[in-house]
């Protein structure tokens, strides 16, 4: 049996008033993930997907329900411990790379280690495997200005992924790649999630990003609507992927 990572029940989030009305987004979601998972959350721009990234990843705070990482309630979680969980669990990436301009890809990838104090040898070897699997290894002497988007991207992710946290969080991680940039990022994630060092929760409003999950869950009006579990190979499931969208309503891009 996997070790249950997040528990996700009922929960709501809405933003301020509009007409009267609370204008609420999120509108009572309950998710279960797994170690190994890879679920992308699917759903048209304005669904809610950052406004839920947001809340799991404890940038917002929801109304209600609750959310349980690693058997800890972050609702219920203060800010000093909220902000430990962050650090010793929690991986984040963005769709713009967030990587720090005036360090070295190395020095950006090692920065979360040496925040916490690991050894240098010790930050050496695991900045080392991070750079393999993300294909980085002859770029870690470069600054960001001298990296392709794509580059900087897979840096992130293997800075996000440097500290073995528990659960890896991205928002649109392709949003600003091209196809191929988007390919080989979506390629490294997934030979993280396969070789054991990462389980994913992303979300994204393309089928082919979400196509290289295990899982896909669809969401809609504030609510997760449907799921997909994939069985075939990438191809066929971003075919189905595809249709769904459509009998969902929504544009065959
Ligand atoms: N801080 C905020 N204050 C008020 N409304 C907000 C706030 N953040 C988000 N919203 C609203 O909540 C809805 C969902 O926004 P969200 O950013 O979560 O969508 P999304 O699914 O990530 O869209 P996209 O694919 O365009 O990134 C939108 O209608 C948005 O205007
Ligand atoms: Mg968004």
């Amino acid at each position: 049996m996997e070790k249950k990572i997040l528990e996700i029940r009922n929960l709501t989030k809405g933003f301020g008033r509009r007409g009267g009305y609370e204008y609420r987004v999120i509108k009572g979601i309950n998710m279960d993930v797994y170690s190994g998972d890879f679920i992308a959350v699917m759903g048209p721009s304005g669904a809610g997907k950052t406004t839920l990234l947001n809340l799991l990843s404890t940038l917002d705070k929801p109304d209600g329900g609750s959310i349980i990482l690693d058997r800890e309630d972050l609702i219920k979680t203060g800010n000093k411990r909220l902000s430990e969980i962050r650090r010793d669990k929690i991986g984040f990436i963005f769709q713009e790379y967030n990587l720090l301009d005036n360090m070295s890809l190395e020095d950006n990838i090692a920065l979360p280690l040496a925040l916490n104090g690991v050894k240098s040898r010790e930050v050496e070897m695991r900045v080392r495997k991070m750079a393999d699997m993300f294909g980085l290894g002859e770029h870690l002497k470069k600054y960001p200005y001298q990296l392709s988007g794509g580059q900087k991207q897979r840096g992130a992710s293997a800075r996000a992924l440097v500290t073995e946290p528990e659960i890896l969080f991205a928002d649109e991680p392709t949003g600003a790649l091209d196809s191929r940039s988007s390919r080989e990022l979506l390629m490294s994630l997934k030979n993280a999630n396969d070789s054991g060092k990462a389980t994913i929760l992303m979300v994204t409003h393309d089928a082919y990003a979400a196509s290289y999950a295990k899982q896909v869950y669809f969401l809609a009006d504030g609510q997760i609507q449907c799921r997909l579990v994939r069985k075939e190979d990438r191809k066929e499931f971003y075919e189905k992927i595809l249709d769904l969208q459509i009998s969902m309503g929504g544009e065959r891009e």
